[in-house]
Formats: C-alpha cells, structure tokens, sequence
C-alpha cells in the first residue's frame, strides 16, 4: 500500500481512537528528572510512571507518536534502516485491556488498515523461562486470528522480553510482528531471529507485568499494562515497497536536497552513504535544537550528543562537496516537512539555523587544520595505535570529538587508545564529557552507583539547606542528576552568603562520616507525612510511597533509588550556587 507517513500517523491514531484511547502529544526528546538516558528512546519512556500504576490524566487507553532518539546504532546509519531519530507510534493499556484485545487488534491494524498480506505475517512470542512462563496463550491468539501455525515462533529473553528503559522499571514479555519479504529462508533454522533479510520487524506488543529491581530480579506490577511500538520510517518502508527507509517519502525531500546542493552522484556507495548520514543527523540535530526543551551545541550530555552528530554530518558533507550555510538549508528542509506535526520545529526554525551554521563555523576554523594534524600524525605512528594524548590534543584544540577519531582512525586500519585519552580527560577536570561519551556509546547508561550515590547526596542537602537557611519555605522545585554531578532547584529569595554554603557543605560532610545505613520503608502518603518526611511530588505516586530514611539526617518520600550507606558518598562539594529564575536558586554539586 503506498501511504504517506501523514497518513500512517493519521491512520494509527484512529484505530485507537475508535478503540476507546485517548491521543497525546508527543513528549520532549530530553526525559525530565531521568538521570538514566539523555534521550527519549521509546514512546513508553515518558509513561513509566503510569506503567508502574499512577493515574494518567488522559485515562487507561493512551496513543501517540513519539519523538525518539538512539544513538546506539551510529556507526549503521547511512545503510537502509538506521536512523537515530526516529517516530515510534505506540498505544498503551494502563492497567486495562491485555492480550485477548491487542493482538487481534495488531492483527486486524497490519491486514486490514495496512493491507499486509497475512501469509506473510510472522510473529514471534515469549518462550518462557524461570521468571515467566511460555505465552502460549498470545500464540493461540494469533493463531485464531490467521497466522499459520508456521509462522509462530517461540524465542527467549534475548529476543521477546523487552525492557526496562533504563537500569530499572517496568518491562516483560513481548510478541513481535515481521513482514516475510519473500527471500528464501537462510537455513533450516531460519526465523525472525536471524538477521539475514528475509523477516522485517514491523510491530513489537510488550505485555508489562513486571518491574525489574536494582537486584536484577522481576516483580510483579500491580497492574497489567500493554506498551506497544511500530517505527514510523520502517513501517512506511515495507508499506511503499521500498529498500530502504531514506527513500520514504519522510526522508524524500530532505534527500533530495542534499543531492541538489552537493551534486552528489548516489549510484556510488560511498556518496551514497554520505547523503543518508547528513540526512539523518541534520534530520535528528532539527529535532534537538527545535524541542520544546531544545538544548545547543556543547562539551556536556545531549549538547555534545548534537555537537557530535552536527560534526560528523560536517564530515561526512564535506566529502560530497556540501558547504557551509548548506547544512542549515538542509535543516529548513526538515522544518517544512515536519512542522504540521511538530509546531515547535517552526518556531524555533530561526534558533535551528543559528545553531547550525554557528556550529559549522566553529568547526570549519579548526577542521582543517585538525585533519593536517590527523595526516602528520598517522605518517609518524610507531605502531597501529593512536596515543590518547593525540587523541586529546585532536579534540582539546581542533574540535574533534573521540568518536571522529576513532572513525578516522578505523578508517586507515589504526586503534585509539581510549583509556589513554579519558586519562588526559579527566586531568583536565572536565568529567561531565566524559560521562556523555560513555553514555552515548552504550545508548542506556550504566550509571547506576554514581547517580544513586548523588540522589542520597541531594536527600543530604536538602535538609541541610533547610537547617542553615532556618526557613521552613525552602523547599525542592527541581532536580537533575548525572553520573557528574546534582543539580538542585529549590526556593529561596536571595543569594546565599560564602558561610552558609560552607555550613551546608559541612552538615552533608558530617552526615557522610557518621556512616549511616540509607533505609527503605513503604507506607502511604499520610503515614510518610506523620512520619516527618518531607513529600516532593507526593501526587506523582500511588498510594504506597517509598520513604528513604538516613538516621537522624533526613527523611523523605522518593522513589530511589538511593547507596546502601552514607559512607559511600566521598567529599561533597557545592560548586555553584546562583539564580535560576525568581524566588528559585540553583546549586551544582559534586561528590569527589
Ligand atoms: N517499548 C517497546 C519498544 O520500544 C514497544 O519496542
């Protein structure tokens, strides 16, 4: 069938609609208070609180398209399906329908709305195993809807269980639904699992019934929910008969006009792969720059994320002939194409531009003599690895981030010496770079102790700001954790005095040395508040809360999670106190 990417958004939110589920707006790209993940990554990301039972304003049956970002997959984009921006169209039971009503649903969406051919349906479910049982009631389901019993195949965990997001959350089995392209099977052992063309992944069901602790075991939730994902650019891929997702009519224009300005002749792979890799970053750096929480090009989290991704569409332009103010032109293409959906791409269309071409000439003033430096040194190296303070010096006063170097290195059959590199880093003093280059390697981060260790941090100087300052209307308005540092938004009416930071910075030291155990009791909101705890958020939570207790240095509602003692922490050190809007000051803090 050949429909428009306007059209599958379109259709998908009246299907769901027609099936009681109420559309949302699609969420900013940067999760809020999730030190986890510098992007939103599915469409379940910002609904985690819900899965694991909160009320959703909007009711029990939710459906949107999601802005999403993976970065994971870099190094693939420019082949025929990655992308790291990409929509995902989801629908969500919260605690309502299950599998007697979506799977028929899924089956009836692909074939009739879509128009797939149910011989060439395959789908794969949950095969069971010690922490949950074989789904054999999901594959009866598809059975009696159509799919030959052929086409059913049972996978493990590695395949059919999906997430949580992050380190923690909700997740649980899922059934997946592929188009059989026709391609003769690759061996007798042949299915979805195998990656050799013949099945397309067009759909995943997850059936979230479990939260996964920070012990690695899965509980139950305490309620059911369905989390489901359709990628929009491959869907429309196998819906237009097409080979890859860049010759969609989404990618179109944007493809087309970077042919236009570069001159680019596609029937060769390299020039190919070049045009599909400016597509996709100046695509996926539109939609940072232009979310309604946008951020700028930067050394730090989803800022160097962009900085990189800007420089390498820089990169890999350059070698087709793009220019300067191009990559900008190319972004305006994106605006035009998405601004009906997303409106705030058009009112920051004018942000957009600056950024890029700002970006483009910090770049440019150092590129070239960065890759003359790039040259000198692979003509002079002593063995097939690049030294990490070259690598440093690459991106300390030429601009290029690691990641480039290692690309350019790869290229000419070199290694870096990354541990060498991070060495030189952290000499320098600036670990917050750091942090975002290992998490954008990995996509999710593992950062689980170090944040856990600046959230108790935080608890810690929470109730000390509100001992020095002696003022009961202190209280937390926001807060921010990476692996590097806490940021805290609280309220308070001036700037605070050299002594009072001192004397925090004291009383949450003081606390650390005590080496108190960090304890976990649950209880309702008004038992935590008879209790003295101190409720941030109390309505984001159901009626159990979690109450984190530090002996007699602080107690409060959150839900963790938290270092098992206060000795854990290390030195604390406030860095920065300064305004962060009226009535509100900001702290940066870091444990050392
Ligand atoms: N959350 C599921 C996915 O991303 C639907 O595939």
């Amino acid at each position: 069938m050949k429909i428009t990417g306007d059209e599958l958004r379109k259709k998908w939110i009246e299907f769901f609609k027609k099936r009681g589920h109420t559309p949302i707006s699609s969420a900013s790209l940067i999760p809020e208070n999730d030190p986890t993940v510098l992007f939103t990554t599915a469409g379940m990301h910002p609904l985690v609180p819900y899965l694991l039972g909160q009320p959703h304003p909007a009711g029990k049956r939710l459906c949107d398209a999601q802005k999403c970002v993976r970065t994971g997959d870099i190094d693939e984009v420019g082949d025929a399906t990655h992308c790291t921006f990409f929509e995902m169209l989801g629908n969500w039971s919260l605690g309502d329908y299950f599998k007697t009503e979506m799977v028929p649903w899924s089956y009836e969406f692909l074939t009739q709305e879509l128009g797939l051919d149910p011989d060439r349906l395959a789908v794969t479910v949950f095969e069971g195993d010690s922490d949950c049982p074989r789904d054999e009631e999901t594959a009866a389901l598809w059975e009696k809807c159509g799919i030959k019993k052929e086409n059913i195949f049972y996978l493990g965990k590695k395949h059919n269980w999906w997430g949580p997001a992050g380190q923690t959350g909700p997740c649980g089995p899922d059934t997946e639904m592929f188009f059989d392209t026709g391609k003769p099977k690759c061996g007798k052992d042949c299915s979805p699992a195998c990656d050799c063309g013949k099945y397309v992944e067009v759909w995943n069901d997850v059936f979230m019934q479990f939260n996964k602790t920070a012990s690695g075991t899965f509980e139950p939730l305490k309620q059911k929910n369905v989390d489901t994902g359709m990628g929009l650019e491959r869907a429309l891929m196998n819906m237009q008969g097409l080979k890859s997702v860049y010759d969609t009519d989404v990618f179109m224009p944007i493809v087309e006009k970077i042919k236009e300005l570069s001159g680019a002749d596609t029937s060769d792979a390299e020039a190919l792969r070049a045009v599909r890799v400016v597509a996709d970053h100046i695509r996926t750096a539109t939609f940072i720059i232009g979310d309604e929480r946008g951020v700028t090009p930067s050394n730090v989290d989803q800022g160097y994320i962009l900085r990189r991704l800007l420089r390498r569409a820089i990169r890999f332009g350059g070698a087709i002939g793009l220019k300067s103010r191009d990559y900008s032109a190319v972004a305006a293409v994106v605006v035009d194409k998405y601004k009906d959906v997303y409106p705030e791409l058009d009112a920051a269309r004018a942000k957009i531009v600056a950024e890029i071409d700002e970006e483009y000439d910090r770049f440019s003033r150092t590129l070239e003599n960065g890759m003359k430096e790039f040259e000198k040194l692979c003509k002079f190296l002593q063995s097939d690895i690049i030294p990490g303070k070259s690598a440093f010096r690459l991106y300390d006063t030429y601009g290029f981030p690691l990641e480039m170097t290692v690309e350019l290195a790869k290229e000419r059959g070199f290694k870096v010496d990354i541990d060498g590199f991070n060495a030189r880093f952290e000499e320098h003093k600036n670990l917050s770079h750091a942090g975002a280059e290992q998490r954008f390697k990995g996509g999710l981060a593992d950062t689980g102790e170090l944040t856990a260790r600046l959230h108790t941090a935080t608890h810690l100087m929470h109730r000390a700001l509100k001992q020095v300052l002696n003022d009961d209307s202190v209280n937390q308005r926001g807060s921010n954790i990476t692996p590097e540092r806490l940021r805290f938004d609280f309220s308070f009416g001036r700037a605070m005095t050299p002594e009072e930071i001192k004397a925090v910075e004291d009383k949450v030291n003081a606390a650390i040395a005590a080496d108190v155990p960090v304890t976990c009791e649950e209880m309702t909101v008004d038992e935590a508040k008879a209790a003295g705890a101190v409720g941030l958020f109390a309505s984001k939570y159901g009626e159990k809360v979690k109450v984190y207790t530090m002996g007699e240095y602080s107690k409060e509602i959150c839900g963790g999670p938290h270092a098992a003692r206060t000795g854990e922490l290390g030195h604390f050190r406030i860095v920065k106190e300064q305004s962060s809007s009226a009535g509100v000051r900001r702290i940066k803090a870091v444990l050392e």
